[in-house]
């Protein structure tokens, strides 16, 4: 059975983890940056990329120990290509394009949106193409069907913030602290939803996309308004989000025709209220409903392996003097939504 080392190194975690094609997962470490971000309230690109170099060298022996292999058993090296912050990605490529050499095994280019989209595979081995996706993340927030590996159709993006941005935004005006999707999903949980009046961008559209930065706005001005208690606002605040992605995959449900289920991924789909609620949609659709366990929806190295075994799978390799892409769309013939600030 083929054997995957992979590399994670985009934004704040940096991660390796060793997977095999047949979907066990030898190997898994990761180390999270929240401290050193945490002064910031976000995530400094200068300070990731300096922590990248320190601790991902590290991390790639404690995975090849867990796992029992040396380099030379691995098949192929993966490593996230982007997008993300250039500086981590160039840190993790440039890693892999050196133990690829020094082993001779081939280095396979991931777009970590891929490794996001692939990993409900990873934990469901009965999850076939082709299925509808919603792809939530801290920069991200998409609807896309995947027709099969390296085919993705995007259906829907966001015109301005990804969901996870409005909650990690959301958890700063509200003082709830760092990373902020957690943190609003706790204090949710002793707020009421239905106490503060906030938008939902875009409901009912007839144009399939996204927004939040109306929301992120609603949100200061209820905190300014100290009218509220912080969880009151954070639970209205995460209805409002669960809205919205509901409405907005209900939308993109009428062009995933022969979709086999409704799939979620991404760091924010380790929240509870954004997982009952889209279960609850493909039910009444008669859709199967896969989410990855919490560790595999926020980002790690397994996702990134796992991709990569699948692309091994399906024939794709990449040479060695590939670039790092601070922007990388999973499907560059999509029309660009309106606005500004568009993400890829
Ligand atoms: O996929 P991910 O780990 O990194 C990116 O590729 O962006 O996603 C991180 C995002 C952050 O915005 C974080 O606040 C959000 O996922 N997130 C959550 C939860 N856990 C992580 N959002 C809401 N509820 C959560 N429990
Ligand atoms: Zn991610």
């Amino acid at each position: 059975m083929t054997v995957i080392l992979g590399l994670e190194s985009s934004c704040d975690e940096t991660a390796a983890a060793l997977v095999t094609g047949d979907r066990m997962i030898l190997a898994h470490r990761l180390a999270g940056q929240e401290a050193a971000h945490r002064p910031y309230g976000g995530v400094v690109p200068e300070i990731a990329a300096r922590a990248h170099v320190e601790v991902l060298m590290p991390l790639v022996e404690a995975a090849l120990q867990d796992a029992g292999h040396a380099l030379a058993d691995v098949d192929a090296i993966a490593a996230t290509a982007g997008p993300g912050l250039i500086g981590g990605v160039m840190v993790g490529l440039v890693t892999a394009k050196a133990l690829s050499l020094a082993a001779r095994k081939p280095l396979i280019a991931v777009n970590h949106l891929e490794g996001h989209a692939l990993s409900p595979r990873l934990s469901d081995p009965e999850l076939a193409f082709p299925y509808l996706l919603l792809l939530v993340s801290g920069g991200h927030c998409q609807l896309l069907f995947v027709a099969g590996v390296g085919r993705y159709r995007r259906l829907a993006t966001t015109i301005d913030d990804a969901a996870g941005e409005a909650f990690d935004k959301t958890a700063k005006l509200l003082g709830l602290g760092f990373p902020g999707g957690p943190a609003v999903e706790a204090a949710a949980r002793a707020g009421s939803a239905d106490r503060v009046p906030l938008p939902r961008p875009l409901l009912g559209s007839a144009e399939p996309h996204f927004s939040f930065a109306g929301l992120k706005s609603a949100v200061l001005r209820a905190r300014d308004s100290g009218a509220h208690a912080p969880e009151d606002i954070a639970a209205s605040f995460q209805q409002a989000v669960v809205d919205c992605l509901l409405d907005r995959t209900k939308h993109a449900m009428a062009k995933a025709q022969g979709a086999t289920a409704l799939v979620v991924a991404g760091g924010v789909a380790a929240n509870g209220a954004v997982r009952t609620a889209l279960a609850g949609l493909a039910a009444d659709h008669a859709l199967r409903f896969v989410a990855p366990p919490l560790w595999l929806c926020t980002d790690n190295a397994a996702m990134i392996a796992w991709a990569g075994a699948e692309r091994l799978a399906a024939g794709f390799t990449d040479p060695l003097d590939i670039a790092a892409r601070p922007r990388w769309p999973l499907d560059p013939s999509a029309e660009k939504a309106r606005g500004a600030g568009v993400k890829a």
